[in-house]
């Protein structure tokens, strides 16, 4: 089983994943955490990657697609079904996602949409950037992060309920209850 975990900045894919990973088995891909791994190993993709992190903005298409089929290409494990997080956020990447499946013999099943209001997503980002200090969770880098999903991540939505794989789910309230509403969605799918 492919499933994508698709939502705003701060919305819970990360949390949810690992609950995901146990359930289901499958290998998890946070982009943002491969391109954050880029840049504190200071690669050149890290370097590219750096100035957009930073500014809120996504990471040019053709550089994440290549990115993220390499990933896939030499991960053995995600030959039984993998959770993508944070990918695809545009409607190019969407299309070489289907590609890229297509020339694997496989599909993509779920597209889980975490849907929680945008206070309580800046909240979180804020809360966050407090604890740990990431680098693009300040209140300017999350304006732009926020609008840069507006723009060009929400047409992902409507595309993916055209295909009849996206599954809405609320996604405020308690991590297990989320997860719980979550499960529900794939096993009625199934
Ligand atoms: P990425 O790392 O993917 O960041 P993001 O989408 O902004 O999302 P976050 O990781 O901030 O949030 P999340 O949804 O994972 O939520 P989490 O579980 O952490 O991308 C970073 C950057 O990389 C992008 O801006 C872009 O530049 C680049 N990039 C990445 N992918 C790309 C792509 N495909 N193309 C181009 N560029 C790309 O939760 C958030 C917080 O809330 C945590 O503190 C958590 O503990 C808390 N929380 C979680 N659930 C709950 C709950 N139910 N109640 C209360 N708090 C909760
Ligand atoms: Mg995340």
């Amino acid at each position: 089983m492919n499933i994508v975990i698709f939502g705003a900045p701060g919305s819970g894919k990360g949390t949810q994943s690992e609950m995901l990973i146990e359930r289901y088995g499958l290998h998890h891909i946070s982009t943002g955490e491969v391109l954050r791994d880029h840049i504190a190993r200071k690669t050149p993709v890290g370097q590219i990657a750096k100035t957009y992190i930073n500014q809120g903005q996504l990471i040019p298409d053709s550089l994440m697609i290549k990115i993220l089929e390499d990933i896939i290409d030499h991960e053995p494990k995600a030959k039984d079904g993998v959770i993508l997080d944070g990918f695809p956020r545009t409607v190019p990447q969407a299309d070489a996602l289907k590609r890229f499946f297509e020339r694997r013999g496989q599909e993509l099943h779920h597209v889980i949409g975490l849907e929680v209001p945008e206070g309580e997503l800046i909240d979180r980002m804020i809360k966050r950037g407090m604890q740990t200090g990431r680098a693009d969770d300040n209140i300017e880098t999350i304006k732009n992060r926020l609008n840069v999903y507006h723009q060009s991540t929400t047409p992902l939505r409507d595309y993916y309920i055209k295909e009849g794989k996206y599954r809405a789910i609320k996604g405020s309230g308690t991590v297990e209850k989320i997860f719980a509403d979550i499960a529900k969605a794939i096993d009625a799918a199934e």
